[in-house]
């Protein structure tokens, strides 16, 4: 029988939830991704929200999840390391390198990786490419910079446009960004960083997944460690 995509995006969040119980240390604190399939693994870490002390989320929506089912949300202040940060992606590769933001958290996703040891990558088996950038790339702009931003995009090759009517949980605009075809990811990445006005772009390459948990009608596949 066939399984819906929702229905993978809950086996791959179970899985997660089950590689947080088996590795990570009683007491330990996780971050938290946002998107559908992050959401499928917050309902999942109910479960054994015992076995943790607190988690530090990705989003104001991821937040209010967490904290609905009784689970602690600290502020990334408050902590200087996590063991893991759990979270899904738009496409990502064989390499583990990501285009993520399609839901517009982007930033403070980057930011709470960057505290964690781990990044585990959940996702269904539609996300897994061969080459990034047939999703739209986005990118969260300073709002008075976004025409500069648009312009130094197109020098590079690719179609900026305006996500209408969306404002960041940090007070910004996105520019979703078509027509790339993104052969280079950690360069791609570190040129859009040297645009000024460019808050954060949303090629997680630099710092990609260390573990995908993938999920197939087949079972879960686990690329990296
Ligand atoms: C949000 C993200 C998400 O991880 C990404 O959009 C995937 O979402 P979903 O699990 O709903 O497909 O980067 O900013």
């Amino acid at each position: 029988m066939s399984m819906t995509q929702d229905e993978l995006k809950q086996a791959v969040a179970k899985a997660a939830r089950d590689y947080v119980a088996d590795t990570v240390p009683a007491g330990a604190i996780i971050g938290v991704g946002t998107g559908s399939t992050a959401n499928f693994f917050i309902d999942a870490l109910a479960a054994i929200k015992n076995r943790i002390d607190a988690t530090v989320a990705s989003s104001e929506a991821t937040k209010m999840r967490l904290e609905g089912h009784g689970i602690r949300v600290l502020d990334l202040n408050e902590v200087s390391s996590m063991p893991v940060y759990v979270d899904g992606a738009d496409e990502i590769t064989s390499g583990l390198a990501m285009v993520k933001g399609g839901g517009g958290a982007l930033t403070r996703e980057k930011i709470v990786a960057a505290v964690a040891d781990k990044f585990v990558c959940v996702c269904d088996e539609s996300k897994l490419v061969d080459t990034l950038g047939k999703f739209p790339l986005p990118v969260e702009v300073i709002p008075m910079a976004r025409e500069h931003v648009a312009r130094q995009i197109a020098k590079l090759g690719g179609q900026p446009k305006l996500r209408a009517g969306f404002v960041t949980d940090n007070g910004n605009v996105i520019l979703d960004v078509r027509g790339l075809n993104i052969s280079d990811p950690v360069g791609f990445e570190t040129a859009l960083d040297g645009i000024v006005g460019i808050v954060t772009n949303g090629l997680f390459a630099r710092r990609g997944a260390d573990l995908l948990l993938l999920a197939t009608p087949a079972g879960v596949r686990q690329m990296g460690k």
